[in-house]
């Protein structure tokens, strides 16, 4: 049994709990723990969980019952947060992005190497559905090679936070770090580093161009400076040889070279009601990556997809597009 402690019950810590809903009835995993600052923000699912409430982080870390730590804290917390539960021993889960700046990702990750915590990092689109068709379809070479492909994802600025933490860059790093590294991450995750790259537009609203051998382009943009009333999205456009996918809506449509399309069956490969699905909204991906999280501990397994250092190397990637870009 892995016991968890829930650090951290704002918009994110939420998310999870409703996670652990269905992966606690399934894994031999429970909430041990909840703790936020504000302790109304976690009462609620301490109630849920039958959970301890810890007054402190500090307090939860160092409670030896517990074995795993997962944190939902704003980012610029990650990092001592973080360093806390290693140094107490615990696996962690953090939510991306790992770390405010690259360096405190290089201590981690040397953290980590010397006492051998399990660490994944909460870069979720890599278990996304719509996401993980995609890397299949490119992996499977089914459609001859990819020549293009185009990440789209913005969204007004996130208008909650505790005491506004996203409005102040040095916070959250803006929309390069908050927002676009979900793409900038996927698109290693599918190609590794860029040969070349080019970057323009602003912190809040970025386009980066990314170049791989053989001619393949893959553009970024990623941006929540849009209007409060404006959807939020994410897309892509994958342009095969032989036929093109345009994941928008919810819905990955495939154009086959012969002329025939449809949208594509998306499987989550999940059974648990109506908690799957490819929006924004839905928690499929949220679910599929704390479900792969838990079964990397519980059998033994290293965490290959969304490591630590994977998402440390992401980070280095938004702060050398930001460089760039001059944003
Ligand atoms: N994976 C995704 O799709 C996704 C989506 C949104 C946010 N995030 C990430 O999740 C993280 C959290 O974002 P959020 O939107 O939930 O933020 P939030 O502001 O809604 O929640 C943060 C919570 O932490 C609590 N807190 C602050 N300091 C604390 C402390 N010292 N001890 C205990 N609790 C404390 C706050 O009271 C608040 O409830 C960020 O890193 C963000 O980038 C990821």
């Amino acid at each position: 049994m892995k016991k968890i402690g829930l650090l951290g019950l704002g918009f994110m810590g939420s998310t999870h709990s409703e996670v652990y809903k269905i992966l606690c009835a399934q894994m031999d995993i429970c909430v041990f723990g909840v703790c936020d600052q504000k302790q109304e923000n976690a009462l609620h699912a301490s109630r849920v969980h039958g959970a301890k409430l810890y007054r402190t982080a500090e307090e939860m870390i160092e409670d030896p019952e517990i074995d795993v730590i997962d944190i939902c804290l704003p980012t610029y917390l990650h990092f001592s947060y973080a360093k806390l539960a290693m140094e107490a021993g615990k696996d962690v889960f953090i939510e991306k992005p790992v770390v405010l700046s690259a360096e405190e990702g290089i201590k981690l990750l040397a953290l980590q190497k010397k006492n051998g915590c399990r660490v994944m990092v909460g870069q979720c689109i890599r278990l996304w559905p719509s996401y993980v068709y995609l890397k299949e379809t490119i992996d499977s070479g089914k459609y001859g090679p990819l020549k293009s492909l185009v990440l789209k994802r913005v969204s007004p600025r996130p208008s909650w936070g505790f005491e506004n933490w996203y409005q102040d860059r040095n916070k959250s790093g803006g929309s390069v770090l908050d927002l676009q590294i979900h793409d900038l991450d996927f698109m290693r995750y599918l190609f590794g580093e860029p040969e070349n790259f080019y970057a323009a537009g602003t912190i809040d609203h970025a386009f980066g161009l990314f170049l791989y051998p053989d001619g393949l382009t893959v553009q970024i943009e990623g941006g929540w400076d849009f209007p409060p009333s404006f959807p939020v999205s994410m897309e892509y456009r994958a342009n095969f040889t032989q036929a093109a996918i345009d994941f928008q809506g919810g819905t990955v449509f495939v154009y086959e070279k012969d002329g025939r399309q449809f949208s594509a069956n998306i499987d989550s490969g999940i059974d648990c009601g109506n908690c799957f699905g490819t929006e924004v909204a839905d928690l499929a991906g949220y679910y599929k990556e704390l479900k792969y999280f838990y079964e990397c501990l519980l059998n033994g397994n290293e965490i290959v997809i969304a490591s630590l250092e994977e998402g440390v190397k992401s980070i280095q990637l938004a702060y050398k597009e930001i460089a760039k870009g001059g944003f």
